[in-house]
């Protein structure tokens, strides 16, 4: 059983920030930046809670799929920087677009979260018949908690939001998820709520250990290392599964990290460039959110046609990776 995308939506914040507006406050450049990520500028938010901005996509994919919200038997949300530890940002959401008959819950598998809440939404349908719409939001404020005094990670990130409505289908459809705990200590954010023992925590420590509690910590280099070899498997691992190959695929939708990782994992895969979609240059990383922004801009740009086949391929914080393809 595979899924049908019904209709997508997205919402930025208002404010951008570009290149330069960095050199304001940390040692850097719009030449280092984009030659080492492919960035150039990246939505940022200012009043924008996270739960608004997936509130807004979700009422632009729900308007686009043309349903009636009382239809939505499901909404996942997911994000690494909810507004709220409890309740979800599904639940608020499913409250304000009027999901009245829908159960509600967040995921967090970090960048890799929307891989993961499609693949969920999907096991749903397959096994509850009484289930006819679900959707999907990823929504991300990273500014809240990335470290601004860290050169080499705040640079990366941006906020947004983009929502899928999907429906069961005959398509095409086959999913691998993994994740790898073994490198939890390489890409984290601790709780708010996290007292004294943090400096006792040893499988947490790293050379960063001083750093402002609660901000985003990266080893760059390692994520690196990480991420292009997680690409190419994610999508071989899906496509043994779907029974097909890399010439199958239609269109490369990657999680939008770094360009040098998609180019890496394209060459590896033996894909040219022009057949992934590339959002990164103004999106930069919006974890979550960055697949689904990528696929909204597609299906807006008219990229993407009914009865492509689509890669969709996460990795991030965990670490998790994972892979779906689906036929739009
Ligand atoms: N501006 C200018 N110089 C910078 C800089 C910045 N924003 N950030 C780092 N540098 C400097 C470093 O201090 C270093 O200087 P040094 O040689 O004098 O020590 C130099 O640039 C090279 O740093 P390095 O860390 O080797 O750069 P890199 O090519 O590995 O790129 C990342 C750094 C973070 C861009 C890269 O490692 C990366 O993308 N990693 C993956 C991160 C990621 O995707 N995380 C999210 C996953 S979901």
């Amino acid at each position: 059983m595979g899924i049908n995308i019904l209709g997508t939506g997205c919402c930025l914040p208002e404010q951008k920030l570009s290149n330069n507006d960095f050199c304001r406050f940390i040692d850097t450049n719009d030449e280092w930046i984009r030659t080492r990520t492919g960035i150039t500028e990246r939505p940022m938010s200012g009043w924008e809670p996270t739960w608004y901005l997936g509130l807004n996509a979700s009422m632009q994919a729900v308007e686009r799929a043309g349903i009636d919200p009382k239809e939505i038997g499901l909404v996942i949300g997911c994000s690494v920087s909810s507004d709220f530890l409890t309740p979800s940002m599904a639940s608020i959401i499913q409250h304000k677009i009027g999901a009245v008959n829908a159960a509600a819950f967040d995921i967090n598998a970090a960048c890799t979260g929307f891989v993961y809440a499609l693949d969920t939404a999907r096991r749903f349908l397959d096994t509850d018949s009484s289930l006819k719409y679900v959707l999907v939001v990823a929504a991300e404020n990273l500014s809240r908690f990335v470290d601004f005094t860290d050169r080499s990670s705040c640079i990366l990130f941006g906020d947004g939001s983009a929502a899928a409505v999907i429906e069961r289908s005959e398509k095409l459809y086959s999913s691998h998820l993994a994740s790898d705990g073994s490198g939890a200590n390489l890409l984290f954010a601790r709780s708010m709520d996290v007292a004294e023992e943090i400096k006792t925590d040893k499988e947490f420590e790293t050379e960063f250990a001083d750093m402002p509690l609660h901000k985003l910590y990266q080893n760059g280099k390692e994520v690196y290392k990480f991420a292009v070899q997680a690409l190419p498997k994610s999508f071989e691992l899906a496509a043994e599964k779907a029974g097909i190959t890399i010439d199958d695929i239609d269109w490369f939708i990657p999680h939008q990290a770094n360009v040098r990782i998609i180019e890496t994992a394209a060459k590896k895969l033996g894909v040219p460039m022009d057949k992934f979609i590339i959002t990164l240059d103004h999106y930069g990383n919006t974890s979550s959110s960055s697949i689904p922004l990528a696929l909204n801009e597609a299906l807006e740009k008219g990229i993407i046609k009914r009865g492509q086949k689509l890669a969709l391929i996460g990795f991030g914080a965990g670490l998790t990776y994972g892979g779906i393809i689906i036929e739009y």
